[in-house]
């Protein structure tokens, strides 16, 4: 089973990813990082895990389209079954969302469909909920709109700052990201519309 990565930023989902797949418990092949920021941290990660990168700038293209059509074909010449999104800061065109429907999975810092868009984790601390968490879901043509495969909840407790929130945050996306991926390798997930299952 192979997966390619998007990813813009950082890169610690990308990082657990590599190291489940290194302990053997992914199920998966990480064949490429897709980054549009090639000074992101992430792209070092992929170079000392010896993944492929396409890396590009979105200002070299005059339309989305554009860029991503070339990274279609990249995806369809090393047989990617599933596009994982993690970080990846740039809206998705229908190229790439149409051709992979149902084959593409983003991961969300809250409970959708609390919080979507930028900033989830700012958004959930300034509203003072006591309870938010972070979803994985398949992307559909909207902004974290995709029918919701996986959550956790984390509770926001007296004594936490924006700081720990964030990292409870980050550490169930770790926890959570391969475990999805591992169930997508397997062939474990059904889609059905909006409801989907895991067997
Ligand atoms: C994560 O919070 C993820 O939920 C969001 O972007 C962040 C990426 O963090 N979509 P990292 O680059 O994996 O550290």
């Amino acid at each position: 089973y192979r997966i390619a990565v998007f990813a813009s930023g950082q890169g610690s989902n990308f990082q657990t990813l590599i190291d489940a797949s290194h302990k053997g418990i992914l199920g998966a092949e990480i064949v490429l990082l897709v980054c549009n920021k090639p000074e992101a941290p992430v792209v070092e990660r992929a170079r000392r895990a010896g993944i492929d990168c396409f890396l590009f700038e979105r200002k070299a293209y005059s339309r989305r389209e554009d860029y991503e059509a070339e990274i279609a074909a990249e995806l369809e010449r090393r047989g990617v079954d599933l596009i994982v999104l993690a970080g990846y800061m740039l809206l998705l065109t229908p190229v790439l969302v149409d051709a992979y429907q149902g084959r593409m999975i983003n991961i969300h810092p809250s409970l959708l469909p609390s919080f979507p868009g930028k900033d989830a984790i700012g958004q959930a601390w300034s509203y003072g909920v006591k309870v938010t968490g972070v979803t994985v879901h398949l992307v559909d043509g909207g902004m974290d709109t995709g029918p919701v495969i996986a959550q956790k909840i984390v509770e926001i407790e007296q004594a936490d700052t924006i700081e720990a929130l964030e990292e409870k945050i980050r550490a169930a996306e770790h926890d959570l990201y391969p475990q999805v991926v591992n169930w997508f390798a397997e062939g474990r997930i059904r889609i059905d519309g909006r409801k989907i299952t895991i067997s």
